[in-house]
């Protein structure tokens, strides 16, 4: 059996835990594609001590490993950043397009929610949500998060990142960030979780039902 959903929108709108949550009620894989970004942004900033060089970023996003995922610090603002540049460079995406095509075939169903899921990397999937929330729900979700590991995190500071990173992600000329055409939007700025992962189950079980 295959089966994908492919989740999209910005950053903090809520699509890792509505993702996490349908992967959980169907037992669907899932793959958290920001992360592989993050990864490779991580690692080349070490590589570069602060700077990202684009030779270096590729060749680390074609030879990225699982441990390379599992690094502590991935989370982090800085990190967020680092991603979001890496992931403007055609060849860091190139090199990433096909574990990412694998994931989203394979046997079992698979989740996948990142920018690009519904319009490049899945554009056959099952189901498509794109799951946004405003600006200031969005900041003040990513700000509740960052500041219990930081104490020192400012709003204002977490506001302009994403921000920063809103209007990178959406305006790279490769696979830019949007909503593809077929994909149901979900604005969970009004909803609470439970809300937002409800409603995103039962429009799986109603196409899963179909499948
Ligand atoms: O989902 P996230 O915040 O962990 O993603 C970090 C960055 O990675 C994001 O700012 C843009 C990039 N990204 C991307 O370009 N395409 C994806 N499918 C997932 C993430």
């Amino acid at each position: 059996m295959q089966f994908t959903v492919a989740i999209d929108g910005p950053a903090a709108a809520g699509k890792g835990t509505v993702a996490r949550a349908v992967a959980d009620e169907f037992g669907f894989a899932h793959l958290d594609t920001g992360l592989l970004y993050r990864a490779v942004g991580a690692k080349a900033m070490m590589r570069g001590r602060g700077v990202i060089d684009a030779e270096i970023a590729e060749e680390i996003a074609k030879t990225l490993s699982e441990e390379d995922l599992t690094r502590e610090g991935l989370r982090t603002a800085r990190v967020a950043q680092a991603a979001s540049k890496v992931a403007a460079l055609p060849a860091v995406r190139a090199a990433l397009l096909a574990f990412q095509k694998a994931f989203a075939k394979r046997k079992g169903g698979a989740v996948l929610d990142g920018r690009d899921i519904g319009t490049v990397i899945c554009p056959e999937a099952e189901v498509k949500l794109y799951v946004t929330a405003s600006d200031e729900v969005r900041a003040a979700r990513r700000y509740a998060e960052l500041k219990a590991k930081n104490p020192d995190t400012l709003l204002e500071t977490v506001a302009m990142d994403l921000r920063q990173r809103d209007i990178r992600d959406a305006s790279r000329d490769v696979a830019p960030m949007r909503a593809s055409d077929d994909a149901l939007l979900l604005d969970t700025s009004e909803l609470s979780i439970d809300a937002a992962v409800a409603e995103a189950v039962a429009l799986v079980k109603e196409r899963f039902g179909k499948a």
